[in-house]
């Protein structure tokens, strides 16, 4: 008989043969910065996150980096929206002022930049619209040209999550030509179609007004397409590879890390945060001991960044561990 219970008789032996173990070097904090004053808005759907306006900002930032978070991860949310997005790409605009103020706060933070327009479109798509279609290479241009600001406003990490074709290698070319030879492409490499960005939409204001973005997310339903994605950022010159949503897709998250050797991030995304903490506020289930559980076999499947709404928490949780 084989006897597996052996090394598991006590805690230290456990210990010891432990696989995979979590730590808060890991984890990445995203972060909703709201153009305007004063504003701290809890996002009804996901309990515990809220949109700060900038000069509240440090409130939570310090939150964060008190608990040892080393990397967060921004996303802007411009009073001024319009078809083309113009505030992604505005010098002063909301992002890039918070970025420049994260980076004067605290220097060694790691600040990573949602590159994407969907946020700063009055239709909320990712990219330039004609006829209801997302037309890629036009929303190349105005990514472009977003990313460099974000580099210059002090972007360690660019992280381009509109899905277009051809992305990666056209930042890369225009951040290189800039002279940002060194900042980071993270690069949402698989991502999918998902009902779960839905309490995003809400914390970033950035819901499609028509239409949906199955014309340029992934279809769920595949898996070696979104190998052909991966690989493809690779190629591109993408220094860490994403897949998203997590939980649902390990499956993805496993094969790819054991087919690239490359630094692969999985998002913890906003349907996968609600759920938890609705199951939580209703005493279903125990808070800590699920998102724990949660992060482990997102590492056991591959990730080396877990960026996560409970990046906080788990930072604290680790330190209660110790
Ligand atoms: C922007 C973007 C989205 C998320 C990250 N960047 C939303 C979307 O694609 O609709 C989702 C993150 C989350 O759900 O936590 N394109
Ligand atoms: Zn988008």
């Amino acid at each position: 008989m084989k006897r597996f219970r052996r090394l598991r008789a006590n805690e230290n032996l456990r210990d010891l043969v432990r696989e995979t173990s979590i730590s808060k070097n890991d984890l990445m904090y995203p972060m909703f910065v709201i153009e305007g004053s004063n504003i701290k808005n809890e996002v009804s759907s996901m309990p515990g996150i809220y949109q700060y306006s900038l000069d509240r900002l440090d409130e939570e930032l310090y939150r964060a980096v008190s608990k040892g978070i080393k990397s967060v991860l921004i996303f802007g949310i411009p009073a001024h929206k319009d078809e083309k997005g113009s505030e992604a790409y505005n010098d002063k605009g909301v992002t890039q002022n918070a970025i420049r103020h994260i980076k004067e706060r605290y220097p060694e933070l790691t600040v990573a930049a949602d590159v994407c327009l969907c946020e700063y479109t009055s239709h909320g798509h990712c990219g330039v619209v004609h006829d209801g279609y997302v037309n890629n290479d036009e929303t190349l241009e105005l990514l472009c040209k977003m990313a460099v600001s974000m580099a210059r406003a002090g972007a360690d990490i660019i992280a381009p999550s509109d899905m277009m074709d051809g992305r990666v290698a056209a930042i890369r070319k225009a951040l290189d030509k800039e002279g940002y030879i060194n900042t980071v492409i993270m690069a949402y490499s698989a991502k999918f179609a998902s009902a779960y960005y839905g309490p995003f939409r809400e914390a970033a204001d950035s819901a499609p007004r028509f239409g949906n973005r199955s014309s340029y997310q992934m279809d769920v339903a595949n898996g070696k397409e979104a190998l052909r994605e991966i690989e493809a950022d690779i190629e591109e010159g993408a220094d860490i590879v994403m897949v998203k949503p997590g939980l649902a897709f390990l499956d993805i998250l496993k094969q790819a890390s054991l087919t690239y050797n490359m630094p692969f991030a999985v998002y913890n995304v906003s349907g996968e945060y609600a759920m938890v903490k609705a199951a939580a506020m209703k005493g279903w289930i125990d808070e800590k001991k699920i998102v724990l559980e949660n992060i482990t076999a997102m590492k056991r499947a591959g990730a080396d960044i877990i960026i996560t709404y409970h990046a906080i928490d788990v930072a604290k949780w680790l330190e209660e561990q110790q």
